[in-house]
Formats: structure tokens, C-alpha cells, sequence
């Protein structure tokens, strides 16, 4: 049993975990305002807010329902675009018709669900913040520029906003029905509700066969949508031991359904990583930032996941846990990758957390990426460097990358020549040459293997101009 709020109301269903959120919104609950455009993530016709009760707050991300498994939705508040609708327009949707930002209408619920979700956030609203909101809305007809133009009115508007009590003031002004100052309430019933339907799965669970494992669900429900429409897939995304961001003794542990905006948010990684904002942005869009996570990252063995790349820089290590015994076992990252989409993971084992030295001063680390689009695009190919310096010496190099070999690669020859080097104008060059040896890029809709070398190169120049602006 799966319980949940979907707009003002309690939901329990025995549908499949791995259905679609999108299906049941549309054809179980005849909600049609959610749109159903690329089923793939890419056009954000299908979003909806996705909140959960911290505390006392409650608190919203944008999600696309097309790609979230019903499972995930378990013991949240659900939003579609009707759960957002009164009886007059509100400031979003307003500022929407005032700057002209919509024609043929398919796109609009998208756009008003994200620019609402991107209200509700906890930070400060800037032109910057709320254009990234609607990363992954797509238009056909309108043109950018105008429900540009309604995005940062809004954001004007919300500079008014009250920190200590977002929703409260968003319900005030008209952006949200004021139905959602009770949903707190609602959410302590249904936790009750999900205690008893958990108790009660765990009786079946001896008996009833989990097919795969599932994080997000941005990978595997674009791959397999059949399969995973389906199946009873054990749900990895709300296990509170994976979503952990922590220091222990001069590690930094990460957990392994910890989402990339769940990264982003961490004062620790804010902390550890001066440009982590400019990464973050580079990585996919914002619904997907807000369901993907590291563990489906790395499992997926992509040779083009970005944040396999940026922790490969780290030599960080994984840590795998057997699902049965409770046992884990450890490799470092840059062992954990066996071929094409293959890895170490043993039948019935799960990655659990990966770990990493914490960088200080003495530790320069730098992550690129090119890809076709700005936003919403995987890379053509991606890098991170983590250097080690003593002076001007290199003491330890790591250095990974993606998209020019059949997984996400660590660049054993390079790092081991760029080892004991001090910094010099040649040394970028020698490194690329080494660098070149190492991969093997092949053709494809990403580019040409020429093409794919060149941007290697350049990029690993990149990582030297960057942390080295003055050589
Ligand atoms: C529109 C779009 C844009 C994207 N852009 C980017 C991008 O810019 N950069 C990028 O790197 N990726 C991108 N992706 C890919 C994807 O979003 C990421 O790889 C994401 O991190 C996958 O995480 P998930 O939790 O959604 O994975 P899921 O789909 O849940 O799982 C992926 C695989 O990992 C396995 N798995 C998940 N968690 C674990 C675990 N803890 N232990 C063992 N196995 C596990 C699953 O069984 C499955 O095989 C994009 C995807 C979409 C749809
Ligand atoms: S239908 Fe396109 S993102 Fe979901
Ligand atoms: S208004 Fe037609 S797709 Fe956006």
C-alpha cells in the first residue's frame, strides 16, 4: 500500500511502486492539467511539486512525474498544476498572461508548477535562481524571452517573501490555495497511515519479490520504462542511512540516494567546494537535479555520469553493502567500474556511501564539462582534477574523465606523470599528451572521435588555467 497526499486529498493505493506518478495522476485520478510530452525527462510537461515535512516546514522540489515511480511518492505531498488552481489566477500564472509567456497553453503547467516550486524555496529568489527553475521546461511556440520576463517579475515579487515562514506568506499572497497551511496536520496522519502499511509490507516481504533497485528513477525508468511500470523495484530513494552528508575524522561520507540538489544544498560540500554552484548547474535540470542521485549516478556506470567523474578526482572510495548479512566491503571508486555499464556490485548488494579525504588548502580540485545544450544535456565529455600541492609541486594528482572510453575513467598514466611535477606553462601540454594515450573515444551522436580528443585536450588545459590563472 502506497500512501500519499495528492493535492488537498489522503491517497492509498496497491498499485505498483514502479508505476509511473504520471499515469496515476492522469488515469487513475482523470487530473489532465499534468501533461504527458517526451515521457523522458527533457520537457517538463509533467511536473509536479514533490514536498515533504522537515520539521515543522514543509518543503517543495519540482519533480517530473513521467519518470517518478508512484514507490517514491510514498508519505509525501504530491502537487499537480489543479492542486496549485483557485478561483482567480494566481501571481504566477498572472505574470505568466501579463508578459505573454504562453500561446498554444501545452507547455504552461509545467512552467507555473516549477515557478511555484521555485517560490516555495527556502532561498533567496534572484533572476539567476529562478531562471534555472524552469531548466527543464521545454516551449514549442511562446519563446524564452518573455516567460523570462514573467519568471524574473516573480522573482521581484518574492524578494518580499517571509523567511521564517515561506508557505504562510506564499498562501497570503495568492501563489499557493490555502489549503496547504493544513497539509502539515495532513502529513502527521499519513505517517501514521504509512507506519501501519510499512508494518504491514514487511510482512509481505518475505514473500514478494523485489526485481531491481531503484534511486530516482531518471535512468532506469528512461532505459526500461516497460520493466519498471511493472515491477515491485526496492526503493532506495527515502532510506534514511543512504541520504546522509557528513564529516568523520577528516572524511566527508556522502550516502548513496543523496540527490545532486541535495549535494548543492550541503553546507559542507559549500564548504569543500568554493565553485560547487557553477558544477551544479552544469549537471542536467532542475526536476532531474532534484531526483537523481549519486548511488543511481555511479550504478549506472554511464562513461559519461557526471558525478562519477567528480568524485573519481576525489580517489574516493566506495562502499557496498549486502543487503541480506548487513555486511559491507570497500573498493576505491576507480576499481568499482568493470566494462560497459558494468561494475563490482554483487548480486544482492547496494552501494551504501561513498567516502573522500576532505580537501584543504593544500587541495585544488576543478570539474569540466562540454555538452551540446547549456542545460539539460549530458556531456560530450566531462573531467575533474584534484591536485595535491606542496608549494608549487604536485604531491598527488587525480584526474578522471567521461565520454572518451567505455566507463568513467580515471586517468591512472596521466595522474602518475603529473605526480612530483611543479607547475609550469608546459605541463598542461604534457599532461594532454599522456592524457591522449589513455583513452579511446569512438564516434557518436556526441561527436567525432577527433572532436572528442580535441575537447579532451582543451579541457585539460582548462583545469590548468583555472586553478593555475597566473603560469
Ligand atoms: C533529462 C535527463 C538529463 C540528464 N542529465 C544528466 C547529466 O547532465 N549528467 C549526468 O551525469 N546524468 C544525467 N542524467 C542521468 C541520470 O539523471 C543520473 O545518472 C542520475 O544520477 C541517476 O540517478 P537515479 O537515482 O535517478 O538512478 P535510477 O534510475 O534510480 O538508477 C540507475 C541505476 O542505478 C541502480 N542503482 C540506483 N541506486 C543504487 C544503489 N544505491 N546501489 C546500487 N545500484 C543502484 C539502479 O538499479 C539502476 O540500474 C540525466 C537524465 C535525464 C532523464
Ligand atoms: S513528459 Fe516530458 S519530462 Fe515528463
Ligand atoms: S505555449 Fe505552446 S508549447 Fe509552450
Amino acid at each position: 500500500m502506497i500512501s500519499f497526499i495528492l493535492n488537498d486529498l489522503i491517497i492509498q493505493t496497491d498499485e505498483k511502486s514502479g508505476t509511473p506518478l504520471l499515469d496515476f495522476i492522469r488515469y487513475r485520478k482523470h487530473l489532465r492539467g499534468t501533461r504527458i510530452g517526451c515521457r523522458e525527462g527533457d520537457c517538463g510537461a509533467c511536473t509536479v511539486l514533490e514536498g515533504r515535512l522537515e520539521g515543522t516546514t514543509m518543503v517543495y522540489r519540482s519533480v517530473v512525474s513521467c519518470l517518478m515511480p508512484l514507490g517514491n511518492a510514498q508519505g509525501k505531498h504530491i502537487v499537480s498544476i489543479e492542486g496549485l488552481n483557485t478561483e482567480i489566477l494566481s501571481p504566477v500564472q498572472q505574470a505568466i498572461v501579463d508578459h505573454d509567456g504562453t500561446q498554444c497553453g501545452f507547455c504552461t503547467p509545467g512552467f507555473v508548477v516549477s515557478l511555484t516550486g521555485h517560490a516555495t524555496d527556502q532561498q533567496p529568489s534572484s533572476p539567476h535562481r529562478v531562471i534555472a527553475s524552469v531548466s527543464g521546461n521545454i516551449c514549442r511556440c511562446t519563446g524564452y524571452k518573455s516567460i523570462e520576463r514573467a519568471a524574473i517579475s516573480i522573482s521581484n515579487v518574492l524578494k518580499d517573501k517571509d523567511p521564517a515562514d515561506p508557505i504562510g506568506w506564499l498562501v497570503q499572497h495568492g501563489f499557493l490555495p490555502d489549503y496547504f497551511t493544513g497539509i502539515p496536520e495532513k502529513m502527521h496522519t499519513l505517517q501514521k497511515k504509512a507506519l501501519r502499511a510499512r508494518m504491514a509490507r514487511t510482512l509481505l516481504a518475505a514473500t514478494q519479490e523485489e526485481q531491481f533497485l531503484l534511486g530516482g528513477g531518471t535512468d532506469l525508468m528512461v532505459q526500461k520504462p516497460e520493466v519498471v511500470a511493472v515491477s515491485v523495484p526496492h526503493m532506495l530513494f527515502d532510506r534514511a542511512d543512504l541520504k546522509q552528508i557528513s564529516a568523520d575524522q577528516g572524511d566527508c561520507i556522502v550516502g548513496a540516494s543523496v540527490t545532486v540538489t541535495d549535494l548543492h544544498a550541503s553546507p559542507l560540500m559549500q564548504k569543500l567546494f568554493k565553485r560547487l554552484d557553477d558544477y551544479v548547474y552544469l549537471i542536467a535540470s532542475e526536476p532531474i537535479r532534484n531526483m537523481g542521485t549519486l548511488g543511481g549516478n555511479i550504478c549506472n556506470a554511464s562513461p559519461i555520469a557526471d558525478l562519477a567523474i567528480f568524485f573519481l578526482a576525489l580517489n574516493s572510495k566506495v562502499y557496498l553493502q549486502d543487503q541480506f548479512s548487513g555486511n559491507f566491503r570497500s573498493m576505491f571508486l576507480k576499481d568499482f567500474f568493470n566494462g560497459y555499464k558494468q561494475t563490482a556490485l554483487k548480486p544482492g548488494e547496494i552501494l551504501h556511501h561513498l567516502s573522500f579525504s576532505m580537501p584543504g588548502d593544500d587541495i585544488l580540485f576543478h570539474f569540466e564539462k562540454v555538452s551540446k545544450r547549456n542545460t539539460l544535456d549530458i556531456a560530450s565529455v566531462n573531467t575533474a582534477i584534484g591536485l595535491k600541492m606542496q608549494g608549487n609541486t604536485i604531491s598527488e594528482a587525480n584526474l578522471a574523465i567521461g565520454g572518451v572510453a567505455p566507463i568513467p575513467l580515471f586517468l591512472k598514466k596521466t595522474s602518475e606523470f603529473l605526480t612530483g611535477k611543479s607547475v609550469s606553462a608546459q605541463l598542461p601540454a604534457q599532461a594532454a599528451h599522456i592524457m591522449d594515450t589513455e583513452i579511446a573515444p569512438i564516434s557518436d551522436i556526441r561527436g567525432s572521435e577527433k572532436y572528442k580528443r580535441l575537447l579532451a585536450n582543451r579541457l585539460i588545459h582548462a583545469h590548468f588555467v583555472k586553478l593555475f590563472p597566473k603560469q
